[in-house]
């Protein structure tokens, strides 16, 4: 096949890229950011990088044209972009996903769109099925702007379908592993890794005893392989992730125990300090994985421990080089 990755030089995008090279298919990736997730992959002559973005229609237009299916994945993405910029975040994630729907729209070709666990909101039901409620908070809140975007993404992929379009949604719930993004940015891994290699101590926002289920890349990746190869979750939403729950605090203790020695020891920050006022944290966040492993025939196999002992090792030798 030929793919199109919006967002490819992203973290699940660099990841899926390496898979679908691996597995013989064609790449395209279509992305605003740097390079160094891709950087490995320049020299394959079945990779292509366009340093470009889904607001330039032409360009969309002419790749979604030659491909066969297309991974729309490219949004703004991390707690930090999307207090600090709402109307990128609806923009990229809005009006970009309309883009890449209506270029793919006129030229039939299938679509798997990258949602996220986000789009519950605090929806106390656990765990999450697909059809369940989202309990989002008062739109004076930026916080909720991305779980919104996102969902509006989901009802442009479900409106299109609707009018013959091919597309998939996978709701993915913190993916981690190599690349992820940098250290003392991003997602609480990266957080935690950069303070460990600082020998700062790690903070935990909160009180520590709100749960994620951390999913290792390269079972998120498995997935988003199957769903390009399964043509009949055509319609269909599904979430990616594992049934494993941790506590952030958990989670921490776990990543100081496989980093080893350090001066490094936990504390307990302020939420208000860290994202302003107005940011609200999801309790507990924990998927039903009944439609992954039936429709996708995907188990996740990577524990936490092992996943995590494979993620520090990367972020160690990534960092003693630089
Ligand atoms: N990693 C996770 O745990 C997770 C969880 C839930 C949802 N997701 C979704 O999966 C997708 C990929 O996430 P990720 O973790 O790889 O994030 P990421 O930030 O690493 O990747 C997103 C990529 O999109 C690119 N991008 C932004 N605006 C663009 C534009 N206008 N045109 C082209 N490219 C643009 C960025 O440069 C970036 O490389 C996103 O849509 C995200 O919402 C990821």
């Amino acid at each position: 096949m030929r793919v199109l990755i919006t967002g490819g030089a992203g973290f699940l995008g660099s990841h899926l890229s390496d898979a679908l090279i691996a597995r013989g298919h064609e790449v395209y990736v279509l992305d605003t950011g740097s390079i160094a997730k891709v950087r490995h992959l320049l020299g394959e002559p079945a990779f292509h990088y366009i340093h470009d973005s889904i607001f330039n229609l032409e360009l969309l237009d002419g790749l979604t044209s030659k491909v066969d299916l297309v991974y729309h994945l490219a949004a703004v993405v991390g707690v930090e972009h999307y207090v600090a910029d709402p109307y990128e975040t609806l923009n990229v994630n809005v009006n970009g996903t309309q883009n890449v729907l209506k270029a793919a729209y006129k030229y039939n070709r299938r679509v798997i769109f990258g949602s996220t666990s986000e789009v519950y909101g605090r929806n106390p039901k656990v765990p999450w099925r697909e059809n369940d409620d989202r309990v989002l908070g008062a739109t004076t809140v930026d916080r909720w702007c991305y779980a919104t975007s996102k969902a509006v993404g989901e009802h442009f992929c479900f409106a299109y379908h609707r009018m013959g379009l091919p597309v998939t949604v996978l709701r993915f719930f913190n993916v981690y592993g190599p690349r992820l993004d940098h250290v003392d940015v991003g997602r609480v891994f990266t957080i935690f890794m950069g303070q460990l290699l600082r020998g700062a101590d790690l903070t935990i926002v909160g009180d520590g005893r709100q749960t994620r289920c951390f999913t290792y890349v390269s079972d998120a990746v498995e997935a988003m392989v199957q769903a390009g190869l399964r043509p009949e979750v055509n319609g269909e939403v599904i979430n990616v992730g594992t049934e494993e729950e941790t506590s952030i605090l958990e989670f921490a203790q776990l990543m100081l125990k496989l980093f080893g020695p350090s001066k490094s020891r936990i504390r307990f920050v302020n939420q208000e300090e860290v994202y302003g006022p107005g940011y609200e944290d999801i309790p507990r966040r924990v998927p039903d994985t009944t439609k992954m492993r039936t429709l996708l025939g995907v188990v996740p196999r990577v524990s936490l421990e092992e996943g995590l002992r494979r993620t520090i090792e990367w972020f160690r030798k990534e960092y003693r080089q630089s």
